[in-house]
């Protein structure tokens, strides 16, 4: 039986009928659905629309579905259902009679699935951040190996200082810890119940809406039954979150495919997730990071897409929103699919300590280690710059690096130059004087190691906190 035909003369349209239809993506939700149901029937009976016998009936009933879907591994069928709430109610009453029906008692499809979307995002926002302290970790594990090996940083994408290669590494732990906080802040607004709110006007019975709430781990309940029934700002909120992972995780994608190319040759491609080409034999090609920067575009597509959903959308519940479901799951899966990959990548791969040391020191990018020289002399900063500017375009004609001037040619540009210069432009201590909080200094750069550390440990013990609540 329909959930609304009462009303109807003609029957739908057969073709209209299957296309306006959710159950193929909604069944995913069932686990959701049943939980939010045994809140619902336990208020109703709290309210005495159910007596006792009757809960313990549809109570069986839920769990006997829930078993059915557990066993078929969640791929449940059914041909004639619209949705996973007309779904329940139909394996319900197949299995209980019509005392099934007395579960939508006071209550709508519109509060249903406003509710099980937010179980659904909360849970996929632990599971989240359980990958991304992995990810994490996999980074910091590879920025503490990585010892004193240096690397020149890019501005522009030109050589500009030398850095640690764990400060490098550790950048990248910094936006993918900032996305874990993201998604928490996401987690906590979200954390409210819409059941009790009805088709839009609040529920018909008296339903305890603070006990239904607190059974499915809610904050408690929504304040307005009309935003709650309309509101998908949690589900566009978490979709932006993963688009900004996704943008973080390509910049990250796109820097190792520069950095593995023969060009830069700092990092060596795993084989295990590499593959060939089927023409040149010799290849060998980034595979995952690309397809980590490729599917980014869906991320991004998918927060568009609820955009333009949600925009100029009347309140309340519009049978538009039902379009925001496919977008939410792809990206859920898509970001879910990629962190451990990364993870996995970041295990795998090796890093060319001597290309990357030697690319550090060379191409004068002690340029600015050698004006601070000047500046510590008293030295005007502008003038430093301009004296060592110079001698960089002596370098150029005599195809040198600073190290290699001598004391005369460095006296005609300022007297004050002595032979401690040199020692200013060895690689040790051109990272040495970046000696500020969250500069390159190898001791500021061990701090940050544990610092990371620290951040990776308690994200992981709020997820653990949240997988026992
Ligand atoms: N399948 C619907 C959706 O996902 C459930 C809510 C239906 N409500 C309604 N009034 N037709 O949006």
């Amino acid at each position: 039986m329909k959930m609304w035909s009462g009303r109807f003369r003609q029957s739908l349209d057969p073709q209209f009928e299957r296309w306006q239809r959710s159950f193929d993506f909604d069944r995913r939700l069932l686990h959701y659905e049943l939980a939010a149901s045994g809140a619902h029937a336990r208020a109703l009976k709290n309210a005495g629309v159910l007596s006792a016998d009757e809960l313990i009936g549809i109570l069986q009933g839920l769990q006997q579905i829930g078993e059915m879907a557990a066993a078929s591994q969640g791929s449940v069928e059914d041909e004639e259902a619209e949705d996973v709430h007309h779904f329940v109610e139909k394996q319900l009453v197949s299995r209980i009679g019509e005392v099934g029906y007395k579960l939508h008692s006071g209550r709508s499809r519109n509060e249903q699935i406003a509710t099980d979307l937010r179980l659904y995002v909360r849970a996929a926002i632990d599971e989240l951040r359980s990958e991304l302290a992995d990810v994490c970790g996999a980074f910091t594990d590879r920025a503490e190996q990585a010892g004193s090996t240096s690397m020149p940083a890019y501005t522009h994408l030109q050589r500009a200082e030398p850095v640690l290669v764990a400060h490098w590494l550790l950048a990248y732990v910094e936006m993918f810890l900032r996305d874990a906080d993201r998604l928490a802040d996401c987690r906590k607004r979200l954390n409210v119940c819409p059941l009790g709110s009805g088709a839009v006007a609040g529920a018909t019975l008296s339903l305890d809406r603070a006990f239904m709430a607190n059974e499915l781990e809610f904050d408690g309940p929504t304040a307005n039954s009309i935003d709650a029934t309309s509101d998908r700002d949690f589900v566009l909120e978490f979709v932006s979150t993963l688009s900004l992972l996704g943008l973080h995780l390509s910049r990250w994608a796109e820097e190792m495919i520069i950095f593995s190319t023969q060009e830069f040759g700092f990092v060596h491609l795993p084989e295990a997730y590499s593959t060939g080409s089927s023409a040149m034999p010799q290849k060998k090609n980034p595979d995952l990071l690309e397809l980590v920067r490729g599917k980014t575009g869906r991320l991004i597509g998918g927060a568009t897409t609820l955009m333009i959903t949600l925009k100029g959308l009347p309140l309340a519940y519009n049978k538009d929103l039902q379009e925001t479901q496919q977008p939410l799951f792809d990206s859920a899966d898509t970001a879910l699919g990629l962190l451990p990959q990364v993870a996995g990548w970041m295990k795998a791969v090796e890093f060319d300590h001597q290309r990357m040391n030697g690319a550090a020191q060379s191409g004068f990018m002690n340029a600015w280690a050698a004006a601070t020289y000047l500046v510590n002399r008293g030295v005007p900063s502008r003038l430093a710059h301009e004296q060592i500017g110079k001698a960089v375009k002596l370098c150029v004609d005599k195809n040198c690096e600073l190290q290699d001037l001598t004391l005369h040619d460095l006296r005609t540009l300022n007297p004050i130059f002595d032979e401690s210069f040199r020692d200013c432009l060895q690689p040790s201590s051109v990272l040495a004087i970046h000696d500020v909080v969250g500069g390159t200094a190898p001791a500021r750069v061990r701090q940050g190691i544990a610092a990371a550390r620290k951040k990776i440990d308690s994200l992981r013990e709020e997820v653990n906190f949240h997988a026992h609540a």
